[in-house]
């Protein structure tokens, strides 16, 4: 298969874990006779710095133009506290949403056996829990009608119809690929926008009577997730909700940096790793890859490309059961490995 995938590195560990990532896709096409050309652009504070803009128009375009596009993270510790910048890396991932109309973002959370003590959850509660968190990338609070001056502000979490309904189809879509429950999360008894994602989402249950739903305030969502991960199968939620619970979601896992994520809709999907640039790491060979990896085999799943995924996800596993991991997964006192080896190692075991 011919793949034209753009490249964004962003910021911080940005660069270091795509360098690992795109080796890997480089591996994988040479052993399966696939031609991967890979396309570099700017985004986020390196976009800024270069060109005044996070998304800068070259950047759009050769993402339009491609088949995929391999985000790694974006964000600058100059911009964070500084509440009157005008500009700021984030509207650069926001921009390449909107853009690309991503209005689907897929965060798979699973548990790696050899990695479960690494959880802050205890291993019977969370052992065995694998769900995906579907959350709406392209609406609510984030791109509704904003207004600030110095006494007053606002966000308007607006949604429409035909918004709920395509992001609720998608998550009906793959409860029914999985253990066919979907869980609605909302809250429904606050908000008016909620009470139209609760309606749009009831209307559509008829149309899937093989999939088990519930709906679940936000809050008790949070709650269950840290306390019975394992009852959840897939979950569906608006923007905000959504990039708070897949944080809390994450850490269960052991780690932010193992969890990838696709983002998909209108134009060219996007995957990424869920966790961010990690700006005091930067440069310092320390930043896991493994979710920039892993992203790299969702993509390659995007594409059909079933076996080459799963070689993927099988130097992953099999990396993190050798103990070839970065200080945060290590056992105590255990040698501990840099980014650039733990590349390197995968590389070598997919070339076996
Ligand atoms: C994420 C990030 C982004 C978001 C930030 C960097 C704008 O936290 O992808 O979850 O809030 O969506
Ligand atoms: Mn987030």
């Amino acid at each position: 298969m011919d793949l034209k995938i753009a490249v964004l590195p962003g910021d911080g560990i940005g660069p270091e874990i795509s360098a690992v990532g795109v080796e890997v896709l480089k591996a994988i096409a040479e052993k399966f006779n696939h031609k991967f050309e890979f396309d570099y652009a700017p985004v986020g504070a390196a976009a800024i710095d270069a060109t005044g803009d996070p998304f800068p128009e070259a950047t759009f375009q050769l993402c339009k133009s491609s088949d995929a596009v391999f985000f790694s993270a974006i964000g600058h510790p100059k911009y964070d506290n500084n509440p009157d910048s005008k500009v700021r890396p984030e509207q650069g991932l926001l921009a390449m949403r909107k853009k690309l109309g991503l209005f689907a973002n897929i965060r798979p959370i699973e548990i790696f056996p050899s990695l479960v003590d690494k959880s802050p959850i205890k291993e019977d509660i969370v052992k065995g829990s694998d769900f995906i968190c579907i959350r709406e990338l392209t609406g609510g609070m984030y791109f509704g009608e904003k207004y600030q001056d110095d006494d007053r502000a606002y966000d308007t979490n607006a949604y429409t119809r035909p918004e709920i309904e395509r992001i609720v189809r998608l998550a009906m879509d793959y409860a029914r690929r999985r253990r066919k429950h979907l869980t609605v999360v909302d809250k429904a008894n606050v908000l008016a926008s909620s009470r139209l994602w609760r309606k749009v989402a009831k209307e559509l249950e008829a149309e899937y009577p093989d999939v088990a739903v519930d709906y679940m305030f936000v809050d008790n969502a949070s709650m269950k997730i840290i306390t019975e991960p394992r009852f959840f199968d897939v979950i569906v939620t608006e923007n905000t909700f959504g990039d708070i619970l897949t944080d809390e979601a994450s850490v269960i896992s052991g780690s932010m940096g193992l969890l990838p994520s696709a983002s998909t809709g209108e134009l060219t999907p996007v995957f990424e790793p869920i966790h961010g640039s990690w700006p005091q790491a930067a440069g310092l060979n320390i930043a896991n890859p493994m979710a920039q990896v892993l992203s790299g085999a969702m993509l390659l799943e995007h594409f059909g490309l079933a076996s080459e995924a799963k070689n993927v996800r099988d130097a992953v596993n099999a990396a993190i059961e050798n103990g070839i991991v970065t200080p945060e997964l290590a056992a105590p006192g255990a040698v501990t490995y840099g980014t650039k080896e733990i590349g390197e190692w995968l590389v070598d075991y997919i070339r076996e």
